[in-house]
């Protein structure tokens, strides 16, 4: 076993883990996180993505262990059902998801692409947003939604910003 210590949303956690284990299974069993979704668990559809000292990272490719020390942000952190992020606020509007079982990882794959657009000030185009949202499958809405709900956030963060 091998201890690490991460802070999760703020908060600071030491446990002792194999050193297999995975990241998205310390995250949802450890610290009851159930928005960390595991579709694949193979890399290959973006369900578990989580922020990993503000960089998105998929939790399903990660082991716990090779994250000692970091700051680990999850969907839980993002909002709430009474307040929602504006990202999150526009998947609604926009019919972004349907079952929303891959919504967590599009959310937390998206929200530093959608900061960085409103920092430059520009609207990216649709091909941008399809590529920034590459590593995502949604099985069941398909993406129209989605890049338009990608429009809809920035379009917001550029009116707050004006
Ligand atoms: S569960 Fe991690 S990429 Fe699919
Ligand atoms: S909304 Fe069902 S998989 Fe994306």
């Amino acid at each position: 076993m091998i201890e690490i210590t991460l802070e999760v949303n703020g908060v600071s956690k030491t446990l002792q883990v194999e050193p297999r284990r995975l990241l998205a299974d310390v995250l949802r069993e450890e610290f009851r996180l159930s928005g960390v979704h595991i579709g694949c668990a193979h890399g290959a559809c973006g369900c578990c993505t989580v922020h990993l000292d503000g960089t998105p990272r998929l939790s399903c490719l990660t082991f716990a262990a090779q994250c000692d020390g970091a700051s680990i942000r999850t969907v839980e952190s993002v909002g709430g059902p009474n307040a929602e992020n504006t990202l999150q606020q526009a998947f609604k509007s926009e019919h972004g998801l349907q079952c929303g079982y891959c919504t967590p990882g599009f959310i937390m794959t998206l929200l530093p692409f959608v900061e960085e657009m409103v920092v430059q000030k520009r609207m990216p185009d649709d091909a941008e947003i399809r590529e920034a949202m590459s590593g995502n499958i949604c099985r069941c809405t398909g993406y129209h939604g989605i890049v338009a709900a990608v429009r809809k956030a920035v379009s917001t963060g550029l009116e707050a910003g004006a």
